[in-house]
Parts: C-alpha cells; sequence; structure tokens
C-alpha cells in the first residue's frame, strides 16, 4: 500500500499567527495535508516521524532582508567592500537559524549597463543559480534612477515573468540615492504595477554634512559613525516619505527602521489609515551605541564590527520603546538585514583604514597578511567603512531570546513578525508563512525548554562566511533543532543535512496586505487623487 504521509510530525505544539494548539502535522509530497491530534498505525507507516516533545512548531522564518553576492558599493563616495556571503553560505546560514525562504536584493547601479533592470536581474539570479541554495529565495528590485522608458517597460515584465513584486529606494548614500522627485516618479510606476516600494530613510544631506563637521574635529573613529547619524536623520526621512507616499497613495514599507523617532512617525502615519508598514531588525533591540564605543581609541579599529546603517539606537531604553512597537504592531516584520563583511580581510571592514589617506601615510602592505597588524594600530575613517552586519543566522534566535522568552511578544506575534507578515507582504501567502493543509512544509521546529541548556554564542558556531558576529559571548536561551523545507529536513539537532540544490526561486504576487488608505483617498486636499482618473 502507498504510504499517506512522507513526514510526520508528533508533539508538537503548532504555533501560528493567530493560534496555538498541540497536534500533529502529516506532510505529503511538500506540502502540509493534515493537522490532527494523532495518526494512527496505517498513517504513521512507511513515513519519516519527528518528534517535536512538546516544543514549538512554526513555520519556517522568512527573512525579507538579506544581502548576498552583491555589489555593496555603498559608501558615501560608491567604496564599499566585498559581500562575504553568496547564496550557498548565505542560505546554508539561515537554514541553521530556522530560516527556510530568504528575499535577497538585485542592484541597479548608476553604470550605463546596468541601466536595464531585467539584466540586473539576471546577473543576480545566474548567481543563485551558480551555487544554488539551501533555503527558497527571491529578489526585490533596487532602483537607483527614474529612467521613464526602463521603468515603463520591465516594470510590467519584472513583475510577470519574474514575480519581483517589491522595489527598494534609498534616500541617502551617493550613489544610490533618489531625490524627491525622482522618488516620486519610480513610486508612481511602482504603485500602477502593484509593486511595494521598500525605502531606506536616512536623511543623506544629514550625514553627509554632519560627516564634514566630524571630519573637521578628526573625529573619524568607527564610533562616531553613529554621530553621524543621530535619530533625527531617520526621523526627517520617515516624515517626508510619508508625505510623498500619501500625495500619490502610494503604500510603502520601510526598511530597518532603529529609531523611536521613525517608529513614532510610522505609528502616526498607521493612525491616519495610510498603508505604510515598517520593518525592524535585531540589532536595534540588541546593540546600542555603547556596542560601537566599546574598544573606542585613537589606534582601534575593532569597533567597525557594528557599524550598519542606520546604527543601532543610543541606550537600551531605546530598546524598551522599540520593544513596545514590535508588540502593539507598529512594525510588520522583522528581518535580519544580513549585510556581511568580513573584518580581516582587505575587502571587508578594512576598507575603512585602507581607503583613508591619512591613515595609510607612511604605510605599504604587501598582499593583505600584514592586516591584523595595520588594523591594531589604525582608527580608519568610518566614512570609507562598509556599512553592514551579519545576522541570517541568529534573527530567530535573537528574537526567541530577547522577545518571546522574555513575555514581551507572544508565540503568535513571534510568528506573524518573522514568517506570516513577511509572506503577506511581499505575495507569497499561504504558500509560505502559514500552517494550513496545502501550504508549503516548512518549519522550524524548537528546543523543548525544559531541556534546553542556555548557551554563549561564538562565531564558530555560525555558517556565514564572515569572521565575527556581534552577538558574540551573548547567551541564547533557544535555538532551532530542525529546518524542514518543503518536508525535507535541512537541520537537525546542530547539524545540516540538506543541500545547496533543495532551495527553490520564488515567484512571488502582489502585496497581501492593504494598498488602499480610506481616510485619505478620497480627499483631493490631501492627495493627488486626480492623478489616477
Ligand atoms: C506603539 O509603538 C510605537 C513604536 O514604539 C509607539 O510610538 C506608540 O506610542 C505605541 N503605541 C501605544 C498605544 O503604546
Amino acid at each position: 500500500m502507498a504510504k499517506m504521509f512522507d513526514l510526520i510530525i508528533i508533539n508538537a505544539v503548532v504555533v501560528t499567527a493567530s493560534d496555538i494548539s498541540a497536534c500533529c502535522i502529516g506532510v505529503k509530497n511538500g506540502k502540509i495535508r493534515a493537522l490532527v491530534d494523532s495518526f494512527d498505525d496505517e498513517e504513521l507507516s512507511g513515513a519519516e516521524v519527528i518528534d517535536a516533545e512538546g516544543a514549538y512548531v512554526m513555520p519556517g522564518g522568512i527573512d525579507a532582508h538579506v544581502h548576498l553576492c552583491q555589489d555593496l558599493k555603498t559608501g558615501p563616495h560608491g567604496l564599499g567592500g566585498e559581500c562575504a556571503d553568496n547564496f550557498e553560505t548565505g542560505s546554508l546560514s539561515a537554514i541553521a537559524g530556522g530560516t527556510t525562504t530568504i528575499i535577497t536584493f538585485a542592484t541597479q547601479t548608476r553604470a550605463e549597463e546596468d541601466r536595464s533592470l531585467l539584466k540586473v536581474v539576471e546577473t543576480y539570479n545566474s548567481r543563485a543559480e551558480e551555487t544554488g541554495s539551501y533555503a527558497d529565495y527571491g529578489f526585490h528590485i533596487i532602483i537607483v534612477r527614474n529612467d521613464q522608458d526602463i521603468l515603463e517597460n520591465e516594470l510590467p515584465v519584472l513583475v510577470k515573468d519574474w514575480g519581483i513584486s517589491s522595489c527598494k529606494l534609498f534616500l541617502t548614500y551617493e550613489t544610490q540615492r533618489l531625490t524627491d522627485s525622482q522618488l516620486l516618479d519610480v513610486m508612481f510606476e511602482a504603485r500602477k504595477n502593484a509593486i511595494t516600494t521598500m525605502i531606506h530613510a536616512e536623511n543623506g544631506d544629514m550625514i553627509e554634512w554632519l560627516t564634514g563637521k566630524l571630519e573637521e574635529k578628526g573625529m573619524v573613529a568607527p564610533y562616531y559613525h553613529a554621530l553621524s547619524r543621530p535619530p533625527i536623520v531617520e526621523g526627517e526621512a520617515t516624515t517626508r516619505a510619508i508625505a510623498l507616499a500619501q500625495l500619490i497613495q502610494n503604500p510603502i514599507l520601510f526598511v530597518h527602521v532603529g529609531s523611536v523617532l521613525g517608529a513614532a512617525n510610522v505609528r502616526r502615519a498607521q493612525t491616519m489609515g495610510l498603508p505604510v508598514y515598517a520593518e525592524t531588525c535585531p540589532q536595534y533591540f540588541h546593540l546600542t551605541w555603547n556596542d560601537l564605543k566599546r574598544f573606542h581609541s585613537p589606534t582601534c579599529f575593532e569597533n567597525s564590527k557594528m557599524i550598519c546603517s542606520p546604527p543601532p539606537p543610543p541606550s537600551t531604553s531605546d530598546h524598551e520603546e522599540l520593544f513596545v512597537g514590535l508588540s502593539n504592531g507598529t512594525f510588520t516584520i522583522y528581518s535580519s538585514d544580513h549585510c556581511p563583511f568580513r573584518y580581516d580581510h582587505p575587502h571587508g571592514k578594512p576598507s575603512g583604514v585602507l581607503e583613508h589617506p591619512e591613515s595609510m601615510e607612511g604605510e605599504t602592505i604587501s598582499e593583505g597578511h600584514d592586516l591584523k597588524n595595520l588594523l591594531e594600530r589604525k582608527q580608519g575613517a568610518f566614512r570609507f567603512i562598509p556599512n553592514g552586519i551579519p545576522g541570517v543566522e541568529t534573527r530567530l534566535p535573537l528574537l526567541y531570546t530577547g522577545a518571546l522568552a522574555t513575555g514581551r511578544i507572544s508565540p503568535q506575534r513571534f510568528v506573524e513578525l518573522s514568517s506570516t507578515n513577511p509572506a503577506k507582504l511581499y505575495g507569497l501567502y499561504p504558500k509560505k508563512g502559514a500552517l494550513m493543509p496545502g501550504s508549503d512544509a516548512d518549519f522550524v521546529i524548537w528546543h523543548p525548554e525544559k531541556s534546553f541548556t542556555p548557551f554563549h554564542l561564538h562565531n564558530s558556531m555560525l555558517h556565514h562566511n564572515v569572521d565575527y558576529t556581534p552577538y558574540e559571548g551573548m547567551e541564547f536561551v533557544n535555538w532551532p533543532r530542525y529546518t524542514i523545507l518543503r518536508g525535507k529536513v535541512m537541520w537537525a539537532n546542530g547539524k545540516v543535512v540538506g543541500t545547496v540544490r533543495d532551495g527553490q526561486y520564488l515567484k512571488r504576487g502582489p502585496s497581501q496586505l492593504s494598498h488602499k488608505s480610506p481616510r485619505t483617498d478620497k480627499d483631493p486636499y490631501r492627495v493627488a487623487n486626480w492623478l489616477y482618473e
């Protein structure tokens, strides 16, 4: 007799974005087929059985903000480092941390040969196909110019042929930022194609001006990166982007919101009924300016490991405020913004020393091997340090340790932030982000809390291709015990058991979160609604 199920999970405490219930799950052909109290012998026969031992079983994590294989020329002058992870190492790190789906970025640049968005996506997809991926993956398209012909001709094709239903725009970085009218151009075309606009909201002029002033005073050490981006930088940019989006009734998602001010602006817009969504990331709940200051001295480059944009918030009281936003619905999704640069590598964080003329005065460096010695004697200059930290693997465990285990959020909210909402926002629901018959059998199974001994994290335990973690030494109270992708066990009891060819490309549909602003979209005093007549 043919077996009824390929995989059965017993003794599960199944958590979705709305419910918790003790039950068993039956999987057939990579999809969930049954959620029941128990299975009989006939149903069990021939199936692989996993005993969850009463631990949480959740939909596999969806990390909607991951940079892999990317040309990360993100420095203010278009400098920047080399992305340390490709699709193989990045997706391996994802599944070892309970994440089964990653959405990465394909990036247009200002170079003439990168004008075509379709060509950019083909290039990035060939990078993924070259190595394969352990996790299912898709792309957001980063748009850095407002070429009307490209937007009109190619956005519909991106949606139809590639299933790319989200674009990301920048308000900062000299090589990527758009002016307000360019933003309107792109958002207008995105809206016509039901493409969700993601916005990196930092005021580039404020940053550039403050950076110049800091440099005049010789304040260039890694710590001063934070002072060049105080919370008002995000505060201004979120306010402005909300106004622009409201003007043309375009739904927006702010990526990596890291300040209380930014969160409050998002909240105000949501209260007005505007379709404004926000992403936040672990670094805004676990790091502060103090982490950037830890080894602060005239000769110390070590703190460059913590540099990301926006920077972590000033103090732990900000964490508490942001945790409120995590539980009260202000934040829609929780992603990693995994943006990996190595420390002991000439094209990683050390660009901050090597590109800084003053640091390199009288120095010669041959083929990288004196790098460590150099970094111990120099502080470099933050302007030249690639912005970004790794975190795809630690994302879910940090949310567990910091928010779930402490009672700040419920298990259901955990699932909503880390899986269900990203699936809805980016057009993957209910294939992903749900535990329903017919959904992909993607799961993260945690350890039963009573039998798990908290441990201190060391970078050597992680699977990324980065030589440090910002969370070195931190205590974790749980870790994914199993990660299962479409019914296939990928990660089990600390070991990788899947293969790099298991991940598949995901064509996505339009966002399933509201596009409408019911309170304002008929009001000609507030919005340019004649645009669409
Ligand atoms: C919800 O969280 C946001 C962001 O932290 C905050 O601005 C807002 O005041 C909170 N609302 C309530 C009702 O607590």
